[in-house]
Protein backbone atom coordinates (compact mmCIF):
# COMPACT_ATOMS: atom_id res chain seq x y z
CA UNK A 1 0.00 0.00 0.00
CA UNK A 2 1.35 3.49 -0.73
CA UNK A 3 0.29 6.62 0.71
CA UNK A 4 0.72 10.22 0.71
CA UNK A 5 1.56 13.22 2.95
CA UNK A 6 0.14 16.99 2.87
CA UNK A 7 1.26 20.19 5.31
CA UNK A 8 -0.79 22.70 5.66
CA UNK A 9 1.09 25.54 7.25
CA UNK A 10 -1.33 27.76 8.72
CA UNK A 11 -1.75 30.88 10.24
CA UNK A 12 -3.73 29.52 13.16
CA UNK A 13 -2.04 26.31 13.12
CA UNK A 14 -0.06 23.33 11.20
CA UNK A 15 -1.78 20.30 9.99
CA UNK A 16 -0.59 17.16 8.48
CA UNK A 17 -2.78 14.46 6.99
CA UNK A 18 -1.48 11.22 5.99
CA UNK A 19 -3.79 9.77 3.17
CA UNK A 20 -3.99 6.44 1.31
CA UNK A 21 -4.09 6.80 -2.14
CA UNK A 22 -7.46 7.30 -3.15
CA UNK A 23 -7.87 10.25 -0.98
CA UNK A 24 -8.65 9.20 2.28
CA UNK A 25 -7.23 10.05 5.54
CA UNK A 26 -4.95 7.14 7.52
CA UNK A 27 -4.21 9.85 10.01
CA UNK A 28 -4.10 14.05 11.04
CA UNK A 29 -2.34 15.85 13.52
CA UNK A 30 -3.06 19.74 14.21
CA UNK A 31 -0.33 22.12 16.50
CA UNK A 32 -1.43 25.43 16.95
CA UNK A 33 1.70 28.60 17.19
CA UNK A 34 1.58 31.91 18.25
CA UNK A 35 0.83 35.22 16.34
CA UNK A 36 2.68 37.98 17.34
CA UNK A 37 0.85 41.51 16.84
CA UNK A 38 4.38 43.82 17.84
CA UNK A 39 1.62 46.86 16.46
CA UNK A 40 -1.64 47.54 15.65
CA UNK A 41 -1.56 46.10 11.79
CA UNK A 42 1.35 44.24 12.01
CA UNK A 43 1.34 40.13 12.13
CA UNK A 44 4.41 38.33 12.55
CA UNK A 45 5.47 34.82 13.03
CA UNK A 46 8.42 32.65 13.81
CA UNK A 47 9.48 30.05 11.48
CA UNK A 48 11.10 27.93 14.22
CA UNK A 49 7.31 27.15 15.67
CA UNK A 50 6.03 26.02 11.88
CA UNK A 51 8.93 23.96 11.35
CA UNK A 52 8.19 22.27 15.20
CA UNK A 53 4.58 21.71 14.03
CA UNK A 54 5.79 20.05 11.13
CA UNK A 55 8.27 17.71 13.25
CA UNK A 56 5.29 17.32 15.99
CA UNK A 57 2.55 16.14 13.23
CA UNK A 58 4.80 14.65 11.37
CA UNK A 59 5.55 12.03 14.53
CA UNK A 60 2.36 11.69 15.18
CA UNK A 61 0.93 10.38 12.07
CA UNK A 62 2.79 7.59 11.70
CA UNK A 63 2.59 7.03 15.21
CA UNK A 64 -1.31 6.93 14.95
CA UNK A 65 -1.40 5.12 11.84
CA UNK A 66 1.39 2.90 12.11
CA UNK A 67 2.32 3.04 8.47
CA UNK A 68 6.05 2.09 7.43
CA UNK A 69 7.47 5.85 6.37
CA UNK A 70 9.28 4.14 2.73
CA UNK A 71 5.48 3.54 2.30
CA UNK A 72 4.73 7.32 1.89
CA UNK A 73 5.36 8.20 -2.33
CA UNK A 74 5.31 11.78 -1.82
CA UNK A 75 5.23 15.09 0.05
CA UNK A 76 3.03 18.10 -0.68
CA UNK A 77 3.14 21.05 1.58
CA UNK A 78 0.53 24.10 0.85
CA UNK A 79 0.83 27.23 3.22
CA UNK A 80 0.05 31.06 3.96
CA UNK A 81 0.74 32.79 1.06
CA UNK A 82 2.87 36.06 1.13
CA UNK A 83 5.18 35.92 4.07
CA UNK A 84 8.56 37.05 3.83
CA UNK A 85 11.08 34.48 5.61
CA UNK A 86 14.51 36.06 5.52
CA UNK A 87 17.41 33.47 5.78
CA UNK A 88 21.74 34.23 5.60
CA UNK A 89 24.29 32.40 3.57
CA UNK A 90 24.15 29.63 6.07
CA UNK A 91 20.31 29.10 6.25
CA UNK A 92 19.70 30.79 9.23
CA UNK A 93 16.37 32.66 10.09
CA UNK A 94 17.08 36.57 10.17
CA UNK A 95 13.90 38.36 11.69
CA UNK A 96 10.68 36.85 12.52
CA UNK A 97 8.32 36.24 9.33
CA UNK A 98 6.14 38.93 8.02
CA UNK A 99 3.14 37.65 7.17
CA UNK A 100 -0.01 38.06 5.03
CA UNK A 101 -2.06 39.81 6.49
CA UNK A 102 0.70 42.76 7.94
CA UNK A 103 -0.56 46.43 6.95
CA UNK A 104 3.22 48.13 7.77
CA UNK A 105 3.78 48.33 3.52
CA UNK A 106 2.02 51.21 2.48
CA UNK A 107 4.97 53.55 1.85
CA UNK A 108 7.02 50.18 -0.25
CA UNK A 109 3.81 50.01 -2.28
CA UNK A 110 4.03 53.55 -3.39
CA UNK A 111 7.38 53.43 -4.06
CA UNK A 112 6.97 50.40 -6.17
CA UNK A 113 3.88 51.43 -8.06
CA UNK A 114 6.32 54.76 -8.70
CA UNK A 115 9.27 52.46 -10.03
CA UNK A 116 7.53 50.10 -11.77
CA UNK A 117 4.36 52.19 -13.26
CA UNK A 118 0.82 50.92 -12.00
CA UNK A 119 -0.07 49.99 -15.52
CA UNK A 120 3.82 48.06 -16.56
CA UNK A 121 3.37 46.27 -12.43
CA UNK A 122 -0.07 45.02 -13.95
CA UNK A 123 0.70 43.67 -16.85
CA UNK A 124 3.76 41.64 -15.66
CA UNK A 125 2.35 40.51 -12.17
CA UNK A 126 -1.43 40.73 -12.81
CA UNK A 127 -1.75 42.68 -9.40
CA UNK A 128 -1.10 45.94 -8.22
CA UNK A 129 1.49 46.80 -5.15
CA UNK A 130 -0.50 45.67 -1.97
CA UNK A 131 0.55 45.72 1.43
CA UNK A 132 0.47 42.07 2.11
CA UNK A 133 2.01 40.83 -0.85
CA UNK A 134 6.07 40.08 -0.35
CA UNK A 135 7.75 42.38 -2.51
CA UNK A 136 7.19 45.53 -0.04
CA UNK A 137 8.08 43.53 2.91
CA UNK A 138 11.35 43.16 1.57
CA UNK A 139 11.78 46.73 0.79
CA UNK A 140 10.29 47.56 4.25
CA UNK A 141 13.57 45.40 5.76
CA UNK A 142 15.84 47.21 3.67
CA UNK A 143 14.21 50.75 4.76
CA UNK A 144 13.91 49.94 8.75
CA UNK A 145 16.56 47.17 9.37
CA UNK A 146 19.24 47.48 7.38
CA UNK A 147 21.49 45.47 9.42
CA UNK A 148 19.36 42.17 8.63
CA UNK A 149 18.76 43.27 5.03
CA UNK A 150 22.87 43.05 4.64
CA UNK A 151 23.27 39.36 5.99
CA UNK A 152 20.12 38.65 3.73
CA UNK A 153 21.14 35.81 0.96
CA UNK A 154 17.77 34.34 0.53
CA UNK A 155 14.08 34.95 0.37
CA UNK A 156 11.23 32.27 1.03
CA UNK A 157 7.70 32.19 1.05
CA UNK A 158 6.38 30.09 4.17
CA UNK A 159 5.63 26.51 2.93
CA UNK A 160 9.04 27.09 1.07
CA UNK A 161 10.63 27.49 4.21
CA UNK A 162 9.40 24.21 5.17
CA UNK A 163 10.66 22.77 2.23
CA UNK A 164 13.94 23.97 2.79
CA UNK A 165 13.82 22.41 6.10
CA UNK A 166 12.96 19.18 4.69
CA UNK A 167 15.49 19.13 1.76
CA UNK A 168 17.88 21.71 2.30
CA UNK A 169 16.74 23.01 -1.37
CA UNK A 170 15.54 26.55 -2.24
CA UNK A 171 12.66 26.68 -4.24
CA UNK A 172 9.10 28.33 -5.08
CA UNK A 173 6.13 27.12 -7.49
CA UNK A 174 4.19 29.07 -9.35
CA UNK A 175 0.88 29.70 -7.44
CA UNK A 176 2.77 30.89 -3.99
CA UNK A 177 5.36 33.15 -5.84
CA UNK A 178 2.50 34.34 -8.11
CA UNK A 179 1.56 36.49 -4.87
CA UNK A 180 5.27 38.24 -4.31
CA UNK A 181 4.50 41.13 -6.77
CA UNK A 182 7.95 39.61 -8.66
CA UNK A 183 6.67 36.77 -10.73
CA UNK A 184 6.06 37.48 -14.41
CA UNK A 185 2.32 35.54 -14.59
CA UNK A 186 2.46 34.75 -18.01
CA UNK A 187 5.80 33.12 -18.09
CA UNK A 188 5.46 31.67 -14.23
CA UNK A 189 9.17 33.13 -13.63
CA UNK A 190 10.80 35.80 -12.09
CA UNK A 191 10.80 39.16 -14.07
CA UNK A 192 14.44 40.65 -14.39
CA UNK A 193 13.14 43.54 -15.14
CA UNK A 194 11.04 43.91 -11.71
CA UNK A 195 13.78 42.35 -9.94
CA UNK A 196 16.37 44.69 -11.50
CA UNK A 197 13.97 47.93 -11.00
CA UNK A 198 13.56 47.19 -7.25
CA UNK A 199 17.46 46.38 -6.89
CA UNK A 200 16.33 43.30 -5.03
CA UNK A 201 19.30 40.54 -6.00
CA UNK A 202 17.55 37.96 -8.33
CA UNK A 203 20.27 35.28 -6.53
CA UNK A 204 17.98 35.66 -3.49
CA UNK A 205 14.96 34.23 -5.29
CA UNK A 206 14.29 30.34 -5.06
CA UNK A 207 13.80 28.45 -7.66
CA UNK A 208 10.38 28.26 -9.61
CA UNK A 209 8.58 24.82 -10.44
CA UNK A 210 4.89 23.82 -11.18
CA UNK A 211 2.90 22.55 -8.10
CA UNK A 212 3.32 18.83 -9.46
CA UNK A 213 7.04 18.79 -10.09
CA UNK A 214 9.79 16.85 -7.65
CA UNK A 215 11.75 20.21 -6.11
CA UNK A 216 13.35 17.70 -3.67
CA UNK A 217 13.93 15.08 -1.64
CA UNK A 218 14.08 14.83 2.47
CA UNK A 219 17.20 14.49 3.55
CA UNK A 220 19.26 12.54 6.47
CA UNK A 221 18.30 15.10 9.41
CA UNK A 222 15.24 16.29 8.68
CA UNK A 223 14.19 11.85 8.49
CA UNK A 224 15.50 11.40 11.93
CA UNK A 225 13.26 15.29 12.62
CA UNK A 226 9.87 14.00 11.44
CA UNK A 227 9.97 10.56 11.25
CA UNK A 228 10.01 10.39 7.09
CA UNK A 229 11.92 8.29 5.10
CA UNK A 230 15.20 9.83 3.55
CA UNK A 231 15.00 10.32 -0.12
CA UNK A 232 10.87 11.04 -0.29
CA UNK A 233 10.17 13.19 -3.05
CA UNK A 234 8.63 16.71 -2.00
CA UNK A 235 6.72 18.23 -4.42
CA UNK A 236 6.00 21.87 -5.28
CA UNK A 237 3.27 22.20 -3.42
CA UNK A 238 0.50 25.40 -3.37
CA UNK A 239 -0.42 28.40 -2.06
CA UNK A 240 -2.85 27.92 0.39
CA UNK A 241 -5.84 28.92 -1.63
CA UNK A 242 -4.84 27.31 -4.92
CA UNK A 243 -4.08 24.15 -2.88
CA UNK A 244 -7.89 24.08 -1.50
CA UNK A 245 -8.78 24.55 -5.31
CA UNK A 246 -7.32 21.02 -6.01
CA UNK A 247 -8.49 19.54 -2.55
CA UNK A 248 -11.96 20.60 -3.91
CA UNK A 249 -12.03 20.02 -7.47
CA UNK A 250 -11.92 23.43 -8.61
CA UNK A 251 -9.19 22.27 -11.13
CA UNK A 252 -11.42 23.44 -14.46
CA UNK A 253 -12.94 26.52 -15.86
CA UNK A 254 -16.17 27.89 -14.12
CA UNK A 255 -15.84 26.23 -10.82
CA UNK A 256 -15.72 27.95 -7.47
CA UNK A 257 -15.31 27.87 -3.74
CA UNK A 258 -15.04 29.93 -0.64
CA UNK A 259 -13.18 29.33 1.99
CA UNK A 260 -13.95 30.42 5.44
CA UNK A 261 -10.30 30.10 7.09
CA UNK A 262 -8.25 33.39 9.23
CA UNK A 263 -8.69 34.92 5.68
CA UNK A 264 -11.94 34.63 3.10
CA UNK A 265 -11.49 33.87 -0.19
CA UNK A 266 -13.85 33.71 -3.05
CA UNK A 267 -11.54 31.39 -6.14
CA UNK A 268 -12.45 30.86 -9.58
CA UNK A 269 -10.45 28.65 -12.04
CA UNK A 270 -9.39 30.16 -15.05
CA UNK A 271 -7.68 28.78 -18.38
CA UNK A 272 -6.53 32.20 -19.14
CA UNK A 273 -5.45 34.94 -17.22
CA UNK A 274 -8.13 37.39 -16.23
CA UNK A 275 -7.43 40.45 -14.84
CA UNK A 276 -9.56 43.45 -12.21
CA UNK A 277 -7.93 46.98 -13.97
CA UNK A 278 -8.72 48.06 -10.06
CA UNK A 279 -6.94 45.51 -8.52
CA UNK A 280 -9.79 44.58 -5.92
CA UNK A 281 -9.55 40.68 -6.68
CA UNK A 282 -6.26 38.72 -6.97
CA UNK A 283 -4.53 36.60 -10.34
CA UNK A 284 -2.40 33.95 -9.32
CA UNK A 285 -0.88 31.21 -11.20
CA UNK A 286 -2.84 28.09 -10.68
CA UNK A 287 -1.50 24.77 -8.85
CA UNK A 288 -3.04 22.99 -12.36
CA UNK A 289 0.42 24.16 -15.10
CA UNK A 290 -1.04 26.44 -17.35
CA UNK A 291 -3.93 28.01 -15.76
CA UNK A 292 -5.05 30.86 -13.35
CA UNK A 293 -7.14 31.66 -10.61
CA UNK A 294 -9.07 35.04 -9.78
CA UNK A 295 -9.80 35.25 -6.18
CA UNK A 296 -10.54 37.56 -3.10
CA UNK A 297 -8.92 37.94 0.01
CA UNK A 298 -10.40 39.30 2.78
CA UNK A 299 -7.75 39.60 6.09
CA UNK A 300 -10.34 38.51 8.49
CA UNK A 301 -12.79 36.27 8.37
CA UNK A 302 -12.86 33.45 10.68
CA UNK A 303 -10.27 35.78 12.65
CA UNK A 304 -13.19 38.51 13.48
CA UNK A 305 -14.96 34.96 14.68
CA UNK A 306 -11.37 33.52 16.84
CA UNK A 307 -11.72 37.17 18.10
CA UNK A 308 -15.12 37.31 19.30
CA UNK A 309 -14.68 33.48 21.14
CA UNK A 310 -11.21 34.84 22.71
CA UNK A 311 -12.97 38.24 24.01
CA UNK A 312 -16.72 37.98 24.37
CA UNK A 313 -17.31 34.13 24.54
CA UNK A 314 -14.09 32.91 26.30
CA UNK A 315 -16.21 31.87 29.28
CA UNK A 316 -17.87 29.98 26.95
CA UNK A 317 -15.36 28.46 24.74
CA UNK A 318 -13.53 27.32 27.80
CA UNK A 319 -16.40 25.56 29.29
CA UNK A 320 -17.02 23.62 25.28
CA UNK A 321 -13.49 22.72 25.30
CA UNK A 322 -13.27 21.08 28.46
CA UNK A 323 -17.12 18.69 27.16
CA UNK A 324 -14.66 18.18 23.86
CA UNK A 325 -17.27 20.41 21.94
CA UNK A 326 -15.94 22.85 19.27
CA UNK A 327 -16.42 26.01 20.71
CA UNK A 328 -17.62 27.23 17.39
CA UNK A 329 -20.43 24.99 17.54
CA UNK A 330 -22.16 26.58 20.46
CA UNK A 331 -21.19 30.31 19.02
CA UNK A 332 -23.04 29.58 16.11
CA UNK A 333 -26.12 28.35 17.92
CA UNK A 334 -26.22 31.34 20.01
CA UNK A 335 -26.05 33.61 16.85
CA UNK A 336 -28.99 31.35 15.42
CA UNK A 337 -30.89 32.33 18.10
CA UNK A 338 -30.97 36.28 17.07
CA UNK A 339 -33.01 37.65 14.16
CA UNK A 340 -32.05 38.25 10.26
CA UNK A 341 -30.22 42.02 10.30
CA UNK A 342 -29.59 41.48 14.31
CA UNK A 343 -31.78 43.99 14.97
CA UNK A 344 -30.26 46.75 13.11
CA UNK A 345 -26.19 45.96 14.10
CA UNK A 346 -24.09 45.72 11.34
CA UNK A 347 -20.45 45.05 11.84
CA UNK A 348 -17.17 45.83 8.92
CA UNK A 349 -15.14 42.73 9.52
CA UNK A 350 -11.73 45.36 9.31
CA UNK A 351 -9.85 44.17 12.18
CA UNK A 352 -6.53 44.13 10.46
CA UNK A 353 -7.17 46.23 7.62
CA UNK A 354 -8.92 45.14 4.54
CA UNK A 355 -7.80 43.68 0.99
CA UNK A 356 -10.61 42.83 -1.19
CA UNK A 357 -12.40 44.29 -2.40
CA UNK A 358 -11.44 47.93 -0.72
CA UNK A 359 -7.71 47.84 -0.75
CA UNK A 360 -7.20 49.78 2.91
CA UNK A 361 -4.96 48.57 5.04
CA UNK A 362 -5.98 51.67 7.21
CA UNK A 363 -9.59 50.59 7.56
CA UNK A 364 -10.76 48.97 10.94
CA UNK A 365 -13.51 46.91 12.43
CA UNK A 366 -16.69 48.67 13.26
CA UNK A 367 -19.70 47.86 14.93
CA UNK A 368 -22.57 50.07 13.21
CA UNK A 369 -26.17 50.82 15.28
CA UNK A 370 -24.98 48.97 18.49
CA UNK A 371 -28.02 49.77 20.93
CA UNK A 372 -28.61 49.12 24.53
CA UNK A 373 -30.61 46.17 23.16
CA UNK A 374 -28.06 44.48 21.79
CA UNK A 375 -26.40 41.32 23.57
CA UNK A 376 -23.24 39.86 22.86
CA UNK A 377 -25.23 37.31 21.11
CA UNK A 378 -26.05 40.38 18.39
CA UNK A 379 -22.61 41.21 17.63
CA UNK A 380 -21.87 37.98 17.22
CA UNK A 381 -24.90 37.51 14.88
CA UNK A 382 -23.53 40.77 13.24
CA UNK A 383 -20.24 39.47 13.17
CA UNK A 384 -21.08 36.56 11.09
CA UNK A 385 -23.39 38.36 8.59
CA UNK A 386 -20.80 41.23 8.60
CA UNK A 387 -17.94 38.43 7.48
CA UNK A 388 -20.46 37.09 4.95
CA UNK A 389 -21.23 40.61 3.41
CA UNK A 390 -17.92 40.94 2.62
CA UNK A 391 -17.56 37.46 0.76
CA UNK A 392 -20.89 38.94 -1.08
CA UNK A 393 -18.97 42.03 -1.95
CA UNK A 394 -16.31 39.75 -3.16
CA UNK A 395 -18.66 37.53 -5.56
CA UNK A 396 -20.04 40.98 -7.16
CA UNK A 397 -16.61 41.80 -8.51
CA UNK A 398 -15.80 38.07 -9.78
CA UNK A 399 -19.60 37.94 -11.64
CA UNK A 400 -18.59 41.72 -12.74
CA UNK A 401 -15.88 40.31 -14.62
CA UNK A 402 -17.96 37.70 -16.37
CA UNK A 403 -16.75 35.08 -14.18
CA UNK A 404 -18.95 31.92 -14.04
CA UNK A 405 -19.51 30.95 -10.24
CA UNK A 406 -22.56 28.37 -10.83
CA UNK A 407 -22.61 26.35 -7.69
CA UNK A 408 -20.49 27.59 -4.71
CA UNK A 409 -18.19 25.18 -2.88
CA UNK A 410 -17.33 25.78 0.34
CA UNK A 411 -13.98 24.91 2.52
CA UNK A 412 -12.56 25.67 5.85
CA UNK A 413 -13.58 26.25 9.40
CA UNK A 414 -16.62 28.47 8.28
CA UNK A 415 -17.75 25.86 5.78
CA UNK A 416 -18.52 23.53 8.47
CA UNK A 417 -21.29 25.43 9.68
CA UNK A 418 -25.32 24.30 7.98
CA UNK A 419 -26.28 27.74 9.48
CA UNK A 420 -23.57 29.80 7.88
CA UNK A 421 -23.47 28.10 4.42
CA UNK A 422 -27.15 29.16 4.36
CA UNK A 423 -26.26 32.43 5.09
CA UNK A 424 -23.91 32.25 1.73
CA UNK A 425 -26.45 30.63 -0.25
CA UNK A 426 -28.63 33.28 0.62
CA UNK A 427 -26.83 36.46 0.06
CA UNK A 428 -24.97 34.90 -2.84
CA UNK A 429 -27.94 33.68 -4.67
CA UNK A 430 -26.83 30.60 -5.52
CA UNK A 431 -26.65 27.01 -4.37
CA UNK A 432 -23.73 26.42 -1.74
CA UNK A 433 -22.04 23.11 -1.17
CA UNK A 434 -19.22 21.17 0.36
CA UNK A 435 -17.44 18.38 -0.52
CA UNK A 436 -17.01 14.56 1.20
CA UNK A 437 -13.48 15.02 1.85
CA UNK A 438 -13.04 17.97 4.68
CA UNK A 439 -9.33 18.09 4.08
CA UNK A 440 -8.98 21.15 1.46
CA UNK A 441 -5.16 22.51 1.35
CA UNK A 442 -3.81 19.00 2.81
CA UNK A 443 -5.72 17.03 0.42
CA UNK A 444 -4.89 19.30 -2.67
CA UNK A 445 -0.81 18.83 -1.66
CA UNK A 446 -1.03 14.84 -0.82
CA UNK A 447 -2.89 14.93 -4.84
CA UNK A 448 -0.03 17.18 -5.97
CA UNK A 449 2.36 14.37 -4.79
CA UNK A 450 0.65 11.76 -5.83
CA UNK A 451 1.11 13.29 -9.59
CA UNK A 452 4.54 14.30 -8.83
CA UNK A 453 5.01 10.83 -7.98
CA UNK A 454 3.37 8.90 -10.80
CA UNK A 455 0.99 7.59 -8.90
CA UNK A 456 -2.42 9.86 -10.75
CA UNK A 457 -2.05 10.68 -14.49
CA UNK A 458 -2.38 14.57 -14.33
CA UNK A 459 -4.03 16.91 -11.72
CA UNK A 460 -7.60 16.80 -13.07
CA UNK A 461 -8.06 13.10 -13.35
CA UNK A 462 -6.95 12.67 -9.70
CA UNK A 463 -9.37 15.14 -9.03
CA UNK A 464 -12.26 13.49 -11.22
CA UNK A 465 -11.36 9.93 -9.77
CA UNK A 466 -11.87 11.04 -5.49
CA UNK A 467 -13.50 14.05 -5.24
CA UNK A 468 -17.44 13.64 -4.46
CA UNK A 469 -20.05 16.49 -3.80
CA UNK A 470 -22.28 16.12 -1.01
CA UNK A 471 -25.99 17.43 -1.61
CA UNK A 472 -25.96 21.39 -1.77
CA UNK A 473 -27.97 24.11 0.53
CA UNK A 474 -30.78 26.00 -2.23
CA UNK A 475 -30.55 29.65 -1.85
CA UNK A 476 -33.97 30.65 0.31
CA UNK A 477 -34.56 33.85 -1.95
CA UNK A 478 -36.95 35.44 0.92
CA UNK A 479 -34.10 35.68 3.02
CA UNK A 480 -31.88 36.74 0.28
CA UNK A 481 -34.48 39.84 -0.16
CA UNK A 482 -34.56 40.43 3.34
CA UNK A 483 -30.99 40.51 3.47
CA UNK A 484 -30.36 43.06 0.83
CA UNK A 485 -31.04 46.66 2.07
CA UNK A 486 -28.47 45.37 5.09
CA UNK A 487 -26.04 43.93 2.57
CA UNK A 488 -26.67 47.86 0.54
CA UNK A 489 -26.12 49.51 4.37
CA UNK A 490 -23.21 47.48 5.15
CA UNK A 491 -21.78 48.65 1.38
CA UNK A 492 -22.60 52.18 2.03
CA UNK A 493 -20.33 52.31 5.40
CA UNK A 494 -16.86 51.68 3.67
CA UNK A 495 -16.97 54.95 1.19
CA UNK A 496 -18.67 56.89 3.97
CA UNK A 497 -15.86 56.01 6.88
CA UNK A 498 -12.12 56.10 4.47
CA UNK A 499 -11.13 59.26 5.40
CA UNK A 500 -11.95 58.66 8.82
CA UNK A 501 -9.95 55.29 8.97
CA UNK A 502 -7.02 57.37 7.48
CA UNK A 503 -7.33 59.96 10.35
CA UNK A 504 -7.64 56.81 12.86
CA UNK A 505 -4.30 55.43 11.43
CA UNK A 506 -2.73 59.14 12.39
CA UNK A 507 -3.35 58.94 16.01
CA UNK A 508 -0.40 58.28 18.20
C1 LIG B 1 -4.35 35.11 -0.03
C2 LIG B 1 -4.04 35.36 1.40
C3 LIG B 1 -4.55 34.42 2.44
C4 LIG B 1 -3.37 33.64 2.99
C5 LIG B 1 -3.67 32.97 4.31
O1 LIG B 1 -3.99 36.15 -0.87
O2 LIG B 1 -3.38 36.29 1.75
O3 LIG B 1 -5.58 33.61 1.99
O4 LIG B 1 -2.91 32.75 2.03
O5 LIG B 1 -4.53 31.99 4.27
Amino acid sequence: MRYLVGIDLGTSGTKTVLFDTDGKPVAAATEEYPLYQPQNGWAEQDPADWWAAVQKTMRSVFAQSGVNAADVAGVGISGQMHGLVMLDGQGKVLRRAILWCDGRTARECAEITETIGRERLIAITANPALPGFTAGKILWVRRNEPDIYQQCRHVLLPKDYIRFMLTGVYATEASDASGMNLLDVTTRGWSAEILGKLQIDPAWMAKVYESPDVTGTVHKEAAAATGLAEGTIVVGGAGDNAAAAVGMGVVREGRAFTSLGTSGVVFAHTDSVRIDPQGRVHTFCAAVPNSYTVMSCTLSAGLSLRWMRDTLYAAEAEAAKEQGVDPYIPMMDAAQEIPLGADRLLFLPYLMGERSPILDEKSRGVFFGLSAIHTKAHMLRAVIEGISYSQRACVDVLRGMGLELGDMLICGGGGKSPFWRQMLADLYGCPVCTIESTEGPALGVAILAGVGAGVYPSVADACDGMIRKNAPQQPDHAAGAAYAPYYQLYASLYPALKDRFAALSEMK
